[in-house]
């Protein structure tokens, strides 16, 4: 089949990557693809806005699905558009999408399926909202109800700080629209994991337990970025949490969702804290995660074209179905391997950052079976080198039989990929490696 890929960063090359390897693709055509990507997919230069404008691209290459990997298109609906058009979409239609593009929503699906969340309440009224984080004590959390580019959320230490954050979204409207609703909430303690479930709005498939690292710097230290580094699978993540996931999260939302006319596919992703009273929804995505996906996507055995066809018709449960006696072997299983994706930013970044810088190193991985190195922020220069495009440009990516081996490859990698300001942390899976090692 064809595949129409939507995106064009680090998320998006290891879905086309993983795409290139399923026996059931024959080509990917991933509109403005950074170079990366290139490697895996036609990547004509074009320019498509609207959803409308997708559709009719989609319909044009003859495509047989459309996999979409960044929330702000399936908010606009995207999905919607491709669908009604007869073409089968990977991805949640626009209301689907609102588990991610509204916070408020998000809380009120909990809500009403008794999912296991951190207590809040949604406001447009600074003073109401005041008193609310007041009642709750110190630290709150304060969170800007729709999709304000990873940015929305504030931790305030202070009554000071919980003041400036509301006033920033309530009376200054500093997301526009997105911030007209807050949500305020009470602050979790816990370690943090990712879990990417595959869907058909029926049957529930959970990848293997991620972990995030959204910190700049070494020992979660400095400010919040889009993420700095990802490996997989969480330890954090015991059986017995990613079953309590499944069974308390996953399936009631996508039941609940069903229950409001809500035919939910593609990707749930759920952002969760253990805390030691057990697993709190942080956040629900739509999407595959950025840099989790990167981890994830090797570690998947078969073919992950054929996997999301599947949950576009309704057949997820023929291909993950568990074994038991007289059924057919589960199609689609978790390789029990480790994986590790170290993000090379820019200089400055999370903060202002320059671009265009020569990237030299990139076929460092060519010859590894178990490595490669995914682009985010990259763009083609004109004498055919790469250049930098982003404040996160690269996501170098290792797996193997140990989270060791992973780690030691991805450094390695490390010392032979160079740009002029490039930075990365020294310290990706330290909370997995110290769980072995304890100090
Ligand atoms: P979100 O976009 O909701 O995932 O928030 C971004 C980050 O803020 C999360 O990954 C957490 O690190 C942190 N965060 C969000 N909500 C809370 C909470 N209720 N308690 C503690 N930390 C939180
Ligand atoms: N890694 C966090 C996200 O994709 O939202």
């Amino acid at each position: 089949m064809r595949v129409l890929l939507v995106g064009n960063g680090g998320r998006e090359h290891a879905i086309a990557w993983r795409l290139r390897r399923s026996k059931s693709v024959t080509e990917i055509v991933c509109p403005n693809g950074n170079p990366g990507i290139a490697r895996e997919a036609q990547t004509p230069r074009v320019v498509l806005q609207t959803p409308a404008e997708w559709a009719a691209f989609a319909l044009e290459c003859q495509c047989d699905l459309v996999v979409v990997g960044p929330e702000a298109p399936l908010a606009a609906g995207v999905g919607d558009a491709c669908e009604d058009r007869g073409i089968a979409v990977f991805g949640p239609r626009a209301d689907g999408a609102r588990i991610e593009s509204s916070k408020a929503f998000a809380k009120d699906v909990m809500q009403a399926a008794g999912i296991p969340t951190a207590r809040s309440e949604a406001f447009s009224d600074y003073d109401k909202a005041l008193d609310y984080g007041r009642s709750l004590g110190l630290p709150v959390v304060v969170k800007a109800d729709g999709l304000a580019a990873g940015k929305g959320v504030a931790i305030c230490e202070t009554g000071e700080q919980l003041a400036g954050a509301l006033a920033e979204n309530l009376k200054d409207g500093r997301f526009g629209d997105a911030s007209r609703t807050v949500l305020v909430e009470e602050f979790l303690r816990g370690e943090e994991v990712s879990i990417l479930a595959v869907t058909d709005g029926q049957e529930v498939f959970p990848l293997v337990p991620s972990q995030d690292h959204k910190r700049a710097l070494d020992g979660d230290l400095g400010p919040n970025t889009g993420g700095m580094g990802a490996y997989a699978p969480a330890p954090v993540c015991t059986d017995e949490i990613l079953s309590a996931a499944l069974t308390d999260v996953l399936r009631p939302a996508i039941r609940e969702l069903a229950r409001r006319g809500i035919a939910y596919k593609g990707v749930l992703y759920a952002g969760l804290m253990v805390t030691d009273d057990g697993l709190r929804v942080l956040e629900f995505n739509c999407r595959f995660g950025d840099p989790e996906t990167q981890v994830v996507l090797p570690l998947l055995d078969g073919d992950l074209g054929e996997l999301m066809l599947a949950c576009c018709e309704g057949r997820l449960g023929e291909l993950v179905a568990p074994l038991r006696p007289g059924s057919p072997d589960s199609a689609i299983t978790m390789r029990p391997e480790h994986a590790i994706c170290l993000v090379l930013a820019s200089g400055g970044y999370p903060d202002a950052y320059t671009t265009g810088k020569v990237i030299s190193g990139l076929n460092a991985a060519d010859d590894d079976s178990r490595a490669v190195i995914f682009h985010a922020g990259t763009v083609a220069g004109a004498d055919g080198e790469v250049l930098t495009a982003g404040g996160r440009v690269l996501g170098l990516t290792a797996w193997g039989a140990s989270l060791e081996a992973a780690r030691d490859r991805v450094y390695e990698l490390a010392g032979k990929v160079s740009f002029e300001g490039c930075h990365f942390r020294h310290d990706i899976a330290h909370r997995a490696l110290s769980r072995r090692n304890p100090a």
